[in-house]
């Protein structure tokens, strides 16, 4: 998984994005977009997804008869979001933003029952992560779920070196193409309970250098 930084080079052309993002994870990342979808979002649900990209879980959870929010900052992501949503039929469903997690301050208290993400957090500084989780918080209903997928730290202490000296090459290369680069997380489930939800579920892969975790806003 450690190839996902990798994801910047592929940002940078977002027409390619969805097949090199297919290719770099082995299918794995429209997979986990499909279970985030399919054990989280129903029917009738209103869903709020963090940097939506090229907008390919937002039509999944719009298939399943959820109304869904997405947003991101990248104008040439949401540019293939939106002729792809277009092209389907569901257009009517989906409404997309260009914002920065920094504006998510405009989305009201409770508005939403489902917030989801993949790929992002890894893009984001700790104080955006802070901000952007304390607002997931604010907008879900009570019960709402926070779904959240990305690129972490592994704990264990070999798989961590293994890990850093699997990602550094490829950071470097990246940072040499597009002279940015995305960092694995560290502490994304200690993050998301700080932010006041309940952790339902936080697996890791084998190498343990990806998360997906299922969290719940708790209201007294
Ligand atoms: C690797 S892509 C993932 C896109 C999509 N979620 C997916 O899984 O295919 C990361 C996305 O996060 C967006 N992004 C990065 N920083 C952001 C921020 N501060 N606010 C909103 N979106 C951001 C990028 O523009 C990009 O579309």
């Amino acid at each position: 998984m450690s190839s996902y930084v990798y994801m910047k080079i592929l940002e940078s052309q977002p027409k390619r994005y969805d097949v090199g993002i297919a290719l770099l994870s082995f299918g794995k990342s429209e997979r986990i977009k499909r279970r985030i979808v399919n054990e989280n979002v129903r029917e009738g649900d209103r869903v709020l997804e963090i940097g939506v990209g090229t907008g390919t879980m937002a039509l999944l959870a719009a298939e399943r008869g959820a109304r869904v929010v997405g947003f991101d900052v990248s104008p040439s992501m949401l540019r293939v979001a939106r002729e792809k949503i277009a092209a389907g039929a569901h257009a009517d469903r989906i409404e997309l933003f260009e914002l920065g997690v920094s504006g998510m301050e405009q989305f009201p208290d409770g508005s939403f029952d489902v917030v989801m993400s993949t790929l992002v957090f890894s893009e984001l500084s700790s104080d955006e992560r802070a901000y952007a989780l304390s607002h997931a918080y604010r907008v879900l209903t009570c019960e709402g779920r926070l779904a959240l997928a990305d690129e972490v730290r592994p704990k264990n202490g070999i798989k961590r070196i293994v890990h850093a000296s699997l990602r550094f090459p490829l950071a470097v290369l990246t940072f040499a193409l597009t002279q940015t680069s995305t960092r694995s997380v560290e502490g994304l489930e200690e993050a998301v309970a700080g932010a006041g939800f309940r952790v339902l579920s936080a697996q890791r892969s084998v190498m343990e250098a990806f998360l997906y975790v299922v969290a719940v806003k708790e209201c007294a």
